[in-house]
């Protein structure tokens, strides 16, 4: 969501989960859009379809961003573990010149590869925590469509209910 309300979106790569969690992991630009954004409002939607399966999955959850100098021992190794395990042409592209500016030069987007073991502090994790998930499956006449809603009352449990509604 943009500041005024509008909508926005993007096509992100998901990297894998969060270890013994169910978030999600972005690799994502500190000088992005998304990030003042998520400032405004640390909320997402992420849509998925399958297309082999035809499923669609709708996951409505919470967004951490994680940064250079995260206090969080855990969350700080995350970012680490997945700055390392980017490509060399992932990791450019963090130090490729500032988004949105007009056109730079060829040669600035070739800068020497950033070390694998040290992210550039333009280099953000980004995790969406999913408290709901709504289930669109397209095969079966009529379509199947479930409802998935987290518990909020308790945090640091995962409580999850699912209801069958229809399409
Ligand atoms: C196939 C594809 C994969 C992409 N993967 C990512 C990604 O993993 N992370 C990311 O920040 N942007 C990714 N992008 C670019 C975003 O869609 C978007 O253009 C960019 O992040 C700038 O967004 P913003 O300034 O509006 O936040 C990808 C784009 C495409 C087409």
């Amino acid at each position: 969501m943009r500041p005024d309300g509008r909508p926005a979106n993007r096509t992100i790569v998901f990297r894998d989960y969060l270890p013994d969690t169910n978030q999600l992991q972005f690799a994502v630009d500190r000088r992005s859009l998304k990030i003042e954004q998520i400032a405004h409002q640390p909320w997402g939607e992420l849509c998925w379809y399958f297309s082999d399966t035809r499923e669609q999955f709708r996951l409505l959850g919470q967004l951490t961003l994680v940064q250079e100098g995260q206090d969080d021992p855990l969350l700080d190794k995350a970012r680490q573990v997945l700055w390392q395990k980017l490509s060399d042409a992932g990791r450019v592209q963090f130090s490729w010149p500032e988004p949105r500016e007009p056109r730079a030069e060829n040669e600035a987007f070739h800068p020497p590869a950033p070390d694998p073991n040290m992210p550039l502090p333009q280099f953000c994790l980004l995790l969406l925590d999913p408290v709901e998930v709504d289930h669109l499956e397209l095969r079966g006449d009529p379509q199947n469509r479930w409802w998935y809603g987290r518990s909020q009352d308790d945090p640091t449990q995962e409580i999850w209910s699912v209801q069958a509604i229809n399409p």
